[in-house]
């Protein structure tokens, strides 16, 4: 099957996917992902998306639509959009995509969470660099202060994006650009959405009964 996670930065998307991929071996395709990859290649186009990455606003369809185009084209059997589409340009895309390589789209998952809830979720939160686990000061902290439970790294990092500052700009982009999608996906009757709201394996327990449904 193929999904796409939609929601507010925050709202749990990455930390959802990864269930997904533990439970259900599906491959997760975040563009946020992606795009912080390249930023670390140091190449010129990762320097400017960096650039604004880092004050919160959305890289151009353009670059995301490549970086999607050329993941499917390595094939696979189920996928989870987290992070895309962001427009409804983007979802115009992904639904070519997807028809030119064969594939459907199965649900769309919209994940509701209030801003106030955003803020303390963004501004706690920090990932492990090497394995990717996502962690947060007050709800999921390390077991052992600065080392990652599911690896044992001690590279522990926070994003540069994870400001009061950069979270007002990303809040306002997903209003004004992301937010139009819930109504498209309604209107495509692709649409399922859950409280965000809830603990981890509570939310984790709606979106499978929304996939086995
Ligand atoms: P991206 O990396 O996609 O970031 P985002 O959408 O802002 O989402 P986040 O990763 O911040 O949050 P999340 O929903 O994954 O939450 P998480 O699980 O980590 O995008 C970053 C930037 O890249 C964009 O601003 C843009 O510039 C660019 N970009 C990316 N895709 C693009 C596209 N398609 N088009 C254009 N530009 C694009 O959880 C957050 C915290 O909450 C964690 O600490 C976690 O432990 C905690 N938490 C999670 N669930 C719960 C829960 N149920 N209860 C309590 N705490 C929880
Ligand atoms: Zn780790």
């Amino acid at each position: 099957i193929n999904i796409i996670l939609l929601g507010p930065p925050g709202a749990g998307k990455g930390t959802q996917a990864r269930k997904l991929v533990e439970e259900r071996g599906l491959v997760q395709l975040s563009t946020g992902d992606m795009l912080r990859a390249a930023k670390s290649s140091g190449t010129e186009m990762g320097n400017r998306v960096a650039e604004v990455m880092a004050r919160g606003q959305l890289v151009t369809d353009e670059i995301v639509i490549g970086l999607i185009r050329e993941k499917l084209s390595e094939g696979g059997n189920g996928f989870i959009f987290d992070g895309f589409p962001r427009t409804l340009a983007q979802a115009d895309a992904l639904g070519h995509l997807l028809e030119e390589t064969g594939m459907t789209l199965d649900a769309v998952i919209e994940m509701q969470v209030e801003d106030e809830a955003l803020v303390r979720r963004i501004t706690g939160r920090f990932t492990c660099n090497n394995c990717g686990e996502v962690y947060h000061d007050d709800s999921k902290p390390t077991k052992k202060e600065g080392v990652c439970d599911v690896c044992g790294s001690t590279d522990l990092k926070r994003r540069a994006d994870d400001n009061e500052d950069s979270l007002k700009t990303r809040l306002l982009e997903y209003y004004k650009k992301t937010s139009p999608l819930i109504g498209y996906y309604y209107a495509k009757k692709k649409l399922h959405s859950v409280d965000g709201l809830a603990q981890v394996d509570a939310v984790a327990t709606e979106i499978s009964a929304a996939l086995n449904g």
